[in-house]
């Protein structure tokens, strides 16, 4: 296809990678002589026409950095716009058209966004609309479909792991129940893996609903045994067999209508009433979507990135940069946001984390 510009947004929560894909899909492009513009904070800038021109210089040295040099937003949909001036959360305005009259008025060829499920969603209304987009999934959650692995998740992992190793240390010394809460939003995945990978005793994952008595029961036995500590991982969005989250509030204006957290203190003050086990809590928030993205989330966004930009090439729109089988391939973006990537209560994983000890805090997985 004849390219000659492009533009590339980053929406959604941060996560380690999002610039290393952004250096990637504007080295690919520039040393071919594509013109690149970066909009400003996500579907923000196409809306406000607020953008950067990308140089060599802006994508010089970013590999590393965590965040996103281009700013991101996870409350600016088009379709909804509910920022000031142009709109409020009572009253949201459909600017779909105003931010197609932008990508028109500065003459792309096409536009390549970075995000998760909220900006695929909006991305595909606005190939349904004609724009000319091409996808990379990011989210340190890795509940996207469609791919087998998001940038982000990887460092998030890591950070959790490192977290249990570090907790261990006064879960033995001070013979305490530590509980940590992870992210993840309605998926598993950050609990699942860092609790296999740093030895976690009970695992609570959105996917399989826990109960309090087995919880208690499962710790007085590990007590009864001589093990004079456990650990909990908790996925911020685990829920028990009634249904209920931890939930810190509700924001309609959001992509993300709910926000959890607090599991971890609601489990831990459990833990010390009904089995007289001292307990504590740590939450790790924010800390697992920051900081430098891991050596595998590098190479996987620098992959994905100058696939983007080859697909943009190829005239690959509406699809997304997909990671399969350790290469890298393209899927509808319509299929990536059909359904999440939920952890399979009965798959491999699941089973491998029973076979050595864990728990679920489920009487019907176990
Ligand atoms: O989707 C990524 C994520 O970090 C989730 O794990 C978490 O629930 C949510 O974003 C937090 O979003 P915010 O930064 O808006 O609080």
């Amino acid at each position: 296809m004849n390219i000659k510009k492009i533009g590339i947004l980053t929406a959604g929560g941060d996560c380690p990678g999002l610039n290393a894909v952004v250096r990637a899909v504007s080295k690919n492009a520039l040393r071919q002589g594509v013109e690149v513009i970066g909009f400003k904070n996500g579907f923000d800038g196409v809306v406000r026409n607020e953008f950067i021109k990308i140089t060599p210089d802006v994508v010089s040295g970013i590999l590393t950095l965590g965040g996103t040099i281009l700013g991101t937003s996870n409350i600016a949909n088009p379709f909804k716009y509910t920022l000031p001036p142009f709109g409020t959360p009572e009253a949201p305005n459909d600017l779909s058209s105003v931010a197609l009259h932008n990508f028109h008025a500065n003459q792309l060829d096409a536009l390549i966004t970075i995000g998760g499920d909220g900006t695929l969603t909006m991305s595909q209304k606005f190939v349904e609309l004609g724009m000319p987009i091409v996808a990379v999934p990011k989210t340190i959650d890795n509940d996207l479909s469609a791919t087998d692995q998001t940038f982000g998740f990887d460092s998030a992992l890591t950070v959790a792991t490192e977290a249990i190793d570090r907790i261990h240390t006064t879960a033995q010394s001070h013979h305490r129940v530590m509980i940590i809460e992870t992210m993840g939003r309605y998926a598993g995945w950050i609990a699942l893996r860092a609790a296999i990978a740093g030895g976690g005793d009970i695992v609570l994952i959105p996917e399989i609903p826990y109960n309090d008595d087995v919880i208690v029961d499962y710790l007085l036995k590990r007590r009864a045994q001589g093990k004079n500590f456990s650990i909990v991982v908790a996925a911020e969005g685990a829920k028990n067999e009634q249904g209920e989250q931890a939930i810190t509030r509700t924001v309609a204006a959001s992509t993300d209508p709910i926000r959890l957290g607090g599991i971890a203190y609601k489990l831990s003050n459990m833990i010390e009433d009904r089995a007289k086990i001292e307990s504590r809590a740590c939450v790790l928030g924010h800390m697992q979507r920051g900081g430098t993205p891991t050596a595998f989330d590098r190479w996987l966004s620098t992959l994905y990135g100058a696939k983007a930009f080859d697909m943009v090439l190829e005239g690959k729109f509406g699809y997304m940069a997909s990671f399969r089988n350790f290469g890298i391939t393209e899927v509808k973006i319509a299929d990536a946001v059909s359904q999440l990537k939920l952890v399979d209560p009965h798959g491999e994983e699941v089973k491998a984390a029973l076979e050595v000890g864990m728990s679920f805090g489920s009487a019907q997985i176990g």
